[in-house]
C-alpha cells in the first residue's frame, strides 16, 4: 500500500426527511443564498417548494439560478458568479444531480475570483476561500456531493475538463433517497454505471496489499449490482438508499487511499460527452467495456479477483484468464442487458470519424499517464467500441 493523506470534511445527513433540515444547515453557513438548480425536475417533483419553504422559515434571503444543463457549460457558471458578486451572496446551495453540484462548486469559486472561471480548468488556477457550499442531492451517480471535484464543458473549445480544489468539499450534503424516486430508469442506470466506473478507476491498479480498500470497493460494486436493477422500479427505498450511499462512497476518497487511481477511461469519456452531448454514464459504459477487454490479459490477477469477489464466478477448472474474462463479459451483460445501457458507439449514433482526435486529446490532458497504455491503445479501444 502506498502512503496517503485522507481528509473528507463533508457533513452527511442521510435518510428520509433529512431534507427538512436544509434551512437550519444552510443558515449555519450564511444568510444570502444562491439557490442553483437544473432544468426543472425540482419543480416537477415539488422539491423546490419544500426547499424554499425551509429556507424562508430559517429567515434566509434566496436568489435563484436555475437551468443548469447536464454536462454543465461554463457560461452558466459565469452567470452564477456575476449574480453572486452583484448580490453579495454568502453561500451557494445546489439542489440537483452532479451537473448542478459541479456548476454550484465552480460558481462558489468564481464568486471570489476576478478572472474568467475557465482558468480553473484550463490553467488549474486555485483561488482560496470559495463561498461555502451546501448540497441536496437528487440523483445517485457522481459522488460530487462529498468530494472536491467539478467537471465543466466549454463548447467554444470543445473541451470538458475536471478540476479539484480541497476547499470545494460541500460543507453539508443532504442525501435523502426518496428524492431519487422520480429519477427515470435511464438516468438511474447511467448513474449506476458511473458509480461502478468510479470504483473501476481506483480498483484495477497494480499496487500490492490494499485488502481493506479492495474490500470497500468490492462491497460498493456488489451493492450497485444488487440494487440498481431494483431501483429502476422507482420507489423502492432500500434499493435507492443503497445506490445513494454507494454513489457517495465510490468517490469519497476512501477507496482510492493507498493506490493512485487511473482515470484514463473517465477522460476518454469526457471527450465523448463534450463532443456528442451523451450522458456521462452512457459514455462510460462504452469506454469501460471496451477498455476491460483490451487490458484483461495484462491485468489478469486483478480481473480474476474482481470476477470471483464481485461476480461470484466459480474458479474451479478454469484458467486465471478464463475467470478474468468471465468477469469482464458479466460486466458488459450487466450494463447492456440488465440496465439497458448501450455499450457501443453505434448505440448512440456515433461514428468513428473523431476517434484519433479524442484519443490524442485524452493523452494531452493526462500528460501521457494512461495507466500503462499509449494513444494507439486508446484508438483501438474506441475502434473496438464502435463495432
Ligand atoms: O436538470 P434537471 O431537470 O434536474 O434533470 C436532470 C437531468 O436531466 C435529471 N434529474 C436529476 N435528478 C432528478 C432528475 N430527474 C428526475 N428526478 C430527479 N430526482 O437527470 C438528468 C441528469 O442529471 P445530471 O446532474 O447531469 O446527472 P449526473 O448526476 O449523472 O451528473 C453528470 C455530470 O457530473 C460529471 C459528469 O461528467 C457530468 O457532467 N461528473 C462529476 C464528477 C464529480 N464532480 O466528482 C465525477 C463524475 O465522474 C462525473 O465526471
Ligand atoms: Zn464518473
Amino acid at each position: 500500500m502506498d502512503n496517503f493523506v485522507f481528509q473528507n470534511r463533508t457533513k452527511i445527513l442521510f435518510g428520509k426527511d433529512q431534507v427538512d433540515n436544509v434551512g437550519d444547515e444552510t443558515a449555519a453557513l450564511g444568510k444570502n443564498v444562491l439557490l442553483v438548480t437544473g432544468g426543472g425536475s425540482v419543480h416537477k417533483s415539488g422539491l423546490y417548494k419544500k426547499i424554499t419553504a425551509s429556507l424562508n422559515k430559517a429567515g434566509l434571503l434566496v436568489t435563484d439560478h436555475s437551468g443548469i444543463a447536464p454536462n454543465p457549460e461554463i457560461e452558466s457558471v459565469r452567470k452564477g458568479a456575476d449574480i453572486c458578486k452583484e448580490k453579495k451572496i454568502d453561500l451557494v446551495l445546489a439542489v440537483g444531480g452532479g451537473s448542478v453540484v459541479d456548476a454550484a462548486k465552480t460558481i462558489a469559486l468564481a464568486a471570489v475570483y476576478d478572472g474568467d472561471p475557465w482558468d480553473f480548468f484550463s490553467q488549474k488556477i486555485k483561488p482560496s476561500n470559495p463561498l461555502p457550499l451546501g448540497v441536496v442531492l437528487t440523483l445517485s451517480a457522481t459522488g460530487s456531493e462529498a468530494n472536491g471535484n467539478a467537471v465543466i464543458t466549454n463548447p467554444k473549445t470543445g473541451k470538458k475538463l475536471p478540476m479539484y480544489h480541497p476547499d470545494l468539499y460541500p460543507a453539508f450534503s443532504i442525501l435523502d433517497p426518496t428524492l431519487t424516486f422520480s429519477v427515470p430508469a435511464d438516468q438511474t442506470a447511467y448513474g449506476a454505471v458511473d458509480i461502478m466506473s468510479h470504483v473501476f478507476e481506483q480498483y484495477f491498479h497494480d499496487i500490492k496489499a490494499t485488502s481493506i480498500q479492495d474490500g470497500f470497493a468490492e462491497t460498493v460494486m456488489r451493492a450497485v449490482i444488487r440494487s440498481a436493477p431494483v431501483a429502476k422500479n422507482r420507489d423502492n427505498y432500500n434499493a435507492r438508499a443503497d445506490l445513494m450511499w454507494a454513489s457517495t462512497l465510490a468517490l469519497y476518497g476512501l477507496i482510492g487511499t493507498g493506490a493512485k487511481g487511473d482515470w484514463t477511461c473517465h477522460m476518454l469519456e469526457h471527450e465523448l460527452s463534450a463532443k456528442y452531448g451523451i450522458a456521462h454514464g452512457a459514455g462510460l459504459a462504452v469506454v469501460f467495456t471496451s477498455w476491460m477487454r483490451h487490458v484483461v490479459k495484462r491485468k489478469t490477477g486483478r480481473f480474476k479477483q474482481y470476477a470471483v469477489n464481485v461476480w461470484g464466478v466459480d474458479p474451479s477448472g478454469k484458467s486465471d484468464l478464463e475467470i478474468a474474462k468471465q468477469g469482464v463479459e458479466m460486466t458488459r451483460a450487466f450494463f447492456k442487458d440488465i440496465l439497458g445501457v448501450g455499450v457501443t458507439l453505434k448505440d448512440y449514433g456515433i461514428d468513428d470519424t473523431r476517434i484519433e482526435e479524442m484519443a490524442n486529446s485524452t493523452a494531452t490532458i493526462k500528460k501521457g499517464a494512461l495507466g500503462g497504455l499509449d494513444v494507439n491503445d486508446l484508438v483501438e479501444i474506441l475502434k473496438n467500441a464502435s463495432k
